[in-house]
């Protein structure tokens, strides 16, 4: 039997329709915020992801890259940023008024080894603020995904954040680390003895060795941050302290990418149930990304929520309401398959009632079964009579009174019953 490949998986009706309200509630947050949506293509050139130099596990080892006539390299988009920056400059979009604020939800793909919460496929609702810098827009950045959550009804969750400094505090820091590294160098992972002189800070994010004594007891970049960094950094506390969001600063977090500056921030679950996979989102700020991708210099600051680690989050919380779509009117044809069934089903469609319908013969003791198993507010009853008189045999399914309406009189009478149907 033909099966999905390994690290993906298919999203099917109760599952679906999670995805369907947590993009639902996105979207509604991205208007309260001001942001666009946006989407760029899956498959970009390699170019777009893969810079010289790249050091991150990302890039390096997990990229779906191939090339489909020999010449070209392409990759399926490994993370949402590169491409919406791509996109920002390609459209020029650093002309219009800043900041730019875009927003997306798409699926993203990395070769990784699949376990709970760790997929090859993935979907990530995303946002990037682009073209000013400002430490009130970090600290917005970061409530608007924490705020997200808690409406989510996930409470058990903790910001960790962190400075990476601006470029000349990140480069004497960079220095300080390979200093302190070296004598080390024979305690670390090969591919942290790799790291160490292209880009130590990876060296602080290294899966294998991250609980070695070496690293745990390496300088942070406090000391190295010099009056500009440092001042930013506690401005960003600052409205966070005013927003009254709750946070830990990770003096040792650099994040998995290679393009962050100045603020990064993770979102980690602290339900027990949450596992190894318990960052549900993280982001930062890229002062260099925008210029290194061919564009203008131009500042940006963005998050990455994971979408499966979000739902299973609200599932541990228990907080996901009852999403089974019930229809207001399941229509039971007694006729030998007359069109007057379909009629009515679209008028009321046209109407805005939800409607399901039964198509082929089946006993009215089956038909009913159908009707349970929808839980429909209301069954209509077709029969040759109906049909001759142009009316319908209506049954509140809740109260279980039944009545007889013209066919013209049916759209007010469930507009009566149903409230207007104000709840769709
Ligand atoms: P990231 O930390 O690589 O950042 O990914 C963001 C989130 O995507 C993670 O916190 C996690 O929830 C989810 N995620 C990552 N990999 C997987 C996977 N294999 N399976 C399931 N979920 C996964 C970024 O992608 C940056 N582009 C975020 C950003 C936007 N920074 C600035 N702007």
């Amino acid at each position: 039997m033909l099966q999905n490949v390994r690290g993906t998986y298919d999203i099917l009706d109760d599952e679906y329709a999670k995805f369907t309200y947590v993009n639902d509630l996105f979207s509604h947050f991205m208007k309260l915020y001001g942001y666009k949506m946006i989407k760029t293509p899956v498959i970009e050139d390699t170019a777009v992801f893969k810079k010289d130099n790249d050091t991150s596990d990302m890039v390096t080892k997990e990229m779906f890259t191939f090339s489909i006539n020999g010449k070209d390299s392409l990759t399926l988009r490994p993370e949402g940023t590169a491409g919406v920056i791509r996109s920002y400059i390609q459209h020029k979009m650093y002309a219009q008024e800043a900041p730019v604020k875009l927003a997306y939800i798409e699926e993203m793909f990395r070769y990784e080894r699949p376990q709970k919460g760790r997929q090859r496929q993935f979907n990530q609702l995303g946002i990037e603020v682009l073209g000013e810098k400002s430490a009130m827009i970090d600290a917005e950045v970061i409530a608007l995904g924490y705020t997200f959550l808690r409406t989510l009804g996930i409470n058990d969750i903790e910001v960790h954040i962190n400075t990476l400094g601006n470029n000349v505090s990140r480069a004497r820091y960079i220095e300080a680390l390979k200093d302190y590294f070296r004598p080390h160098s024979d305690e670390l992972c090969a591919d942290c003895k790799m790291r160490l002189e292209k880009n130590p800070l990876r060296i602080l994010d290294c899966k294998v060795d991250h609980e070695l004594e070496v690293i745990q007891k390496a300088p942070t970049i406090k000391e190295y941050l010099d009056e500009e960094a440092s001042a930013y950094f506690n401005d960003v506390l600052k409205y966070l302290d005013a927003l009254e969001i709750p946070y830990t600063i990770d003096e040792h977090m650099v994040r998995g990418l290679d393009y962050y500056t100045d603020t990064v921030f993770e979102v980690i679950s602290t339900n027990k149930e949450a596992g190894s996979q318990s960052t549900i989102f993280g982001g930062g700020r890229y002062d260099n990304l925008v210029k290194e991708m061919g564009g203008p210099e131009m500042s940006g600051i963005g998050f990455a929520i994971g979408e499966e680690r979000l739902i299973m989050a609200i599932e541990q919380a228990q907080a996901f309401p009852d999403l089974a779509i019930v229809p207001d009117v399941y229509i039971i044809d007694l006729s030998d398959s007359d069109p007057y069934t379909l009629k009515v089903a679209e008028m009321l469609r046209r109407n805005g009632f939800s409607v399901m319908v039964n198509y082929y013969k089946r006993s009215l003791k089956s038909q009913f079964k159908s009707v349970d198993r929808y839980k429909a507010k209301y069954t209509i009853i077709i029969g040759e009579d109906e049909i001759k008189e142009d009316k319908v045999n209506i049954k509140d399914n809740m109260t279980k009174v039944q009545e007889v309406v013209k066919s013209e009189d049916l759209v007010s009478y469930l507009d009566q019953k149903l409230g207007g149907n104000e709840d769709e």
